[in-house]
């Protein structure tokens, strides 16, 4: 049985913080909710806006509408699955082996999913620890971290077209994974709304080639003592080496990104930016300290440098501003949706000024 409220809250919604209200709200626990729903009227007049945990948006306005809470709750081991018999191959299918099919409801929290799974010995998402957010919202923006990106991981996106008011289904090419990017993010923002996600994982052995490259994560083993070269080897023979890694991103999660248990934010406040390689070649030679990543014919550049290069790090209006730990982190201590886009133009300004370069906000604006 649903229940639809008026004049709700979204303060406990929103990792920012920011309090607006819904005109409409309903919390669905279960599919057959979602069956009961569309058959309202508030469904059918009012304009809808899903929310998963509101890690990723900063709500600029009152809605006026109805907000659709989604809490459905389950992880099931589907089945094995033969990647010979996929029709595209995935890019860590391309090795072969078999792979362990999970799927995970949208309203699962995102790292109690990863930790799961940890616990289950199914490999391929230890990285993506901590990350704020819920299972639905995972392929949405695409969520990456520390060389591993889960659209890698996505076989199919279940869930229900709310224009075309028809159940459908997602293969991974279907998706359009892209850096931080998915069709859920572009073409079909606030109109599909995810209810499962199935992943290809993989069962932990030996063979598993562990993603520890990423230069924090070499720093911490190596002030552990733990040979990168034998690493692999040694942590797959471990019973919870998956757990061991995760415990380390963590740690240097904890020790870069503000709590947003503790104070508002949605992470990283831009995506990094890319640019073209003819106007890399000309800023690094006036910036020759830019960190670059080489991202197909372009380059991308670390929007975290670029800001606290330009002396905002740690950076207040008062109410809103970046975090002293990590200047790509836009954090919202007393303040409204108006401050935090004060501190947001600031930095555009004042980094478009300095390097030429435009910084685009990864976090949703509703
Ligand atoms: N840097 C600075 N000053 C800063 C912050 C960063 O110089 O204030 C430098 C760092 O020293 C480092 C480089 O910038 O050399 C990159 O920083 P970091 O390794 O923290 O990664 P990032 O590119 O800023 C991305 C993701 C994060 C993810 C990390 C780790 C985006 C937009 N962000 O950040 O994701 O955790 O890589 O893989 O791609 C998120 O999306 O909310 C998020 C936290």
């Amino acid at each position: 049985m649903i229940d639809i409220q008026s004049d709700v809250s979204l303060l406990p919604y929103n990792t920012f913080q920011v309090d607006v209200q819904a005109k409409y709200f309903v919390d669905i626990h279960q599919e057959e909710d979602l069956e009961e729903l569309f058959e309202t009227g508030i469904f059918a007049k009012e304009k809808h806006l899903i929310l998963w945990w509101g890690a990723n948006v900063l709500f600029t306005q009152d809605i006026n509408g109805l907000v659709i809470k989604v809490s459905l709750k389950g992880i099931e081991c589907l089945s094995w699955l033969d990647v010979s018999s996929l029709k595209s191959p995935l890019p860590p299918f391309q090795k072969g082996g078999s792979k362990v099919l999970v799927q995970a409801m949208a309203g699962e929290d995102w790292s109690g999913f990863v930790e799961y799974c940890n616990r289950k010995w199914r490999a391929g998402i230890e990285n993506l620890i901590a990350i704020p957010g819920q299972v639905g919202t995972a392929p949405v923006s695409n969520i990456g971290a520390y060389g591993m990106e889960i659209g890698e991981r996505v076989v199919w996106v279940e869930g229900y077209d709310l224009e075309k008011k028809e159940w459908k289904k997602f293969d991974h090419e279907e998706c359009g994974f892209a850096y931080r990017d998915s069709i859920f993010k572009s073409e079909l923002r606030g109109k599909f709304l995810i209810t499962r996600v199935v992943f290809a994982l993989e069962q932990l052995s030996e063979e598993y080639l562990f993603k520890l490259d990423y230069p924090d994560v070499q720093r911490v083993l190596e002030e552990r003592s733990i040979n990168i070269l034998d690493c692999r080897a040694s942590l797959a023979m471990t019973p919870n080496s998956l757990e061991q890694v995760s415990e380390i991103i963590s740690e240097i999660r904890a020790s870069k990104l503000p709590d947003p248990n503790k104070i508002g934010t949605a992470g990283s406040f831009f995506a990094n930016p890319i640019i073209k390689k003819s106007d890399f070649d000309l800023l690094i030679q006036k910036f020759p300290e830019l960190i670059s990543y080489p991202h197909g014919d372009e380059v991308k550049l670390s929007a975290g440098q670029l800001i606290d290069l330009a002396g905002l790090k740690g950076y207040s209006n008062g109410k809103a501003g970046t975090s002293s730990k990590h200047a790509l982190i836009v954090i919202n201590e007393w303040g409204s949706a108006e401050d935090v886009l004060e501190v947001v133009e600031h930095i555009q300004i004042v980094v478009k000024e300095k390097f030429g370069v435009a910084l685009k906000p990864e976090v949703v604006y509703i």
